[in-house]
Parts: C-alpha cells; structure tokens; sequence
C-alpha cells in the first residue's frame, strides 16, 4: 500500500483537488481497463465534488457507479446517500441507468438487502466465490468519530471479514456498508475530509499505533493507493 496525504488549505482547495485526482484515476482505468468502477461515500462532504464531476466530459458508457454505504431509506429520502448523489451529479450527465449500482434499501431487511447487492457485486464483477473484486476507485469520508462509510467504531460491522457488503448500524440505525476486506481490495482509495472537528480523529488515525475498534478507518489500508485529502482545518496538525 502506498500512502498519501495532501492538506489543502481550505475547503474550495480540498474540493478542486479531490476533483483532479479523481478524474485523474477515473481516466486511468478506462485508459488501462476500459471501464471504470467507483465507489462513492456519502454524507456532505463529497456534494461539490459531485457537482464538479458532472461538468467533467467523461466516456459516461464506460463509467460504473457504486456506494460504499447507505443509510437504510428510500432513494428519494433527504438522508440517501443515492439520492445526494444524484441529484448533484448522476442525474446531469448521459450515464446510462444500467450503470448506476445503488445499495438496495426496499426489503425491510437490511441483512436480506446487504446479500442482495453482494450477489449484485459478485455478478457484476464476475468473481469466484470467495474472491474479493477490486474496485478502481473507492471515495471515503470519515467521521468525528473516526468512522468511515458505514463501519462504525466498536460495532459488530468492523469483525465481518468474509463478507463485502454487511449492516453498519450508527447509534442502533441500520445501515448498508461495504466490508473492510472489500475496501481494501481497491486499486485506490482517496478520503476527502474537512473540517477541523475531523482533526482529533484523524490524529489517532494517523498515528503509528493505535485503536482500529475505536478509530475505524486506521483498518483503510488497501492493496492499491491510500489518498487523504484534507483540508487544512482537518490537517493542521498533520503539517507542524
Ligand atoms: C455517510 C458516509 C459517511 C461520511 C462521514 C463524513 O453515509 O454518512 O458515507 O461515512 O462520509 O460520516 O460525513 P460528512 O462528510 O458529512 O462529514
């Protein structure tokens, strides 16, 4: 794994750069592979992001996108992360619908539903059993809590290792999320993280030992690249 970590100096700079870098590794799997396959987070963060990238004039035939979690509600709820995104960017460019891979939320049964969309990914990635897809690129944010996509800290979500897809559970709200094994299967994985409540976390996420149980996102460590992306109210301590 390869570890980068840029601090941008405020929000505006974090988003510009957040959105070169992914056009950049976007790019470089149609480039290499012919498809891209990304991953999204949800929450606030990302929302310029995704509007940005609606302007970008990508081969949209040859783009795939996921969710790397979702809260458990309808797609036209405020909280969906599906929704979030496509009303900010899917629904303003020629991607065709085929392309879009939400999280489903219809079954009343966020385990029924998490087995759904990791049949979904096993098709779609043409993986054995077992085997593990790699996605190009895997967009994450993180929490005040340290968490990330929906791997909340001391939660049962953070054991499950045979999986790629389970229920995160926030604060006893059932939630979609990718595995950790999933996550780290990624050719590149790139936080975009502001804020300077972000700033304790990240200290203990970045320190060299530490508590994955109660800082999730210190288990982001993928095969590919690791990008954090931050602002400079998030990494101000990063730099000193
Ligand atoms: C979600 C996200 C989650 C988010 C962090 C940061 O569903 O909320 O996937 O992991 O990235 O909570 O959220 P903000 O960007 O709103 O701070």
């Amino acid at each position: 794994m390869e570890k980068l970590i840029e601090v941008l100096s405020d929000k505006s700079a974090l988003i510009e750069r957040s959105l070169s870098l992914t056009v950049e590794k976007i790019e470089a799997a149609i480039e290499q592979r012919g498809r891209c396959t990304i991953a999204l987070s949800g929450g606030s963060t990302p929302k310029p992001l995704y509007e940005a990238l609606a302007q970008q004039p990508f081969p949209w035939d040859k783009i795939h996108v996921f969710w790397g979690d979702e809260r458990y509600v309808p797609p036209d709820h405020p909280d969906s992360n599906q929704g979030m995104a496509r009303r900010a960017w899917l629904d303003h460019v020629s991607i065709p619908a085929e392309n879009i891979h939400p999280m489903p939320t219809a079954a009343a049964d966020p385990a029924l539903d998490a087995q759904t969309h990791e049949n979904e990914l096993i098709q779609f990635f043409q993986v054995a059993p077992g085997q593990i897809p790699a996605f190009d690129v895997i967009l994450l944010g993180m929490g005040d809590d340290g968490h990330t996509a929906s791997l909340f800290p001391q939660t049962q979500a953070l054991k499950v290792s045979d999986r790629l897809v389970t229920v995160g559970n926030k604060d006893g709200e059932p939630r979609l999320t990718f595995t950790i094994p999933l996550i780290n299967q990624a050719q590149c994985v790139i936080f975009v993280v502001a804020g300077e409540n972000k700033r304790q976390a990240l200290a203990q996420i970045m320190a060299d030992i530490g508590d994955a149980q109660a800082y999730p996102s210190r288990s982001i460590q993928p095969q590919g690249e690791l990008w954090w992306l931050l602002d400079g109210a998030a990494g101000k301590q990063l730099t000193t």
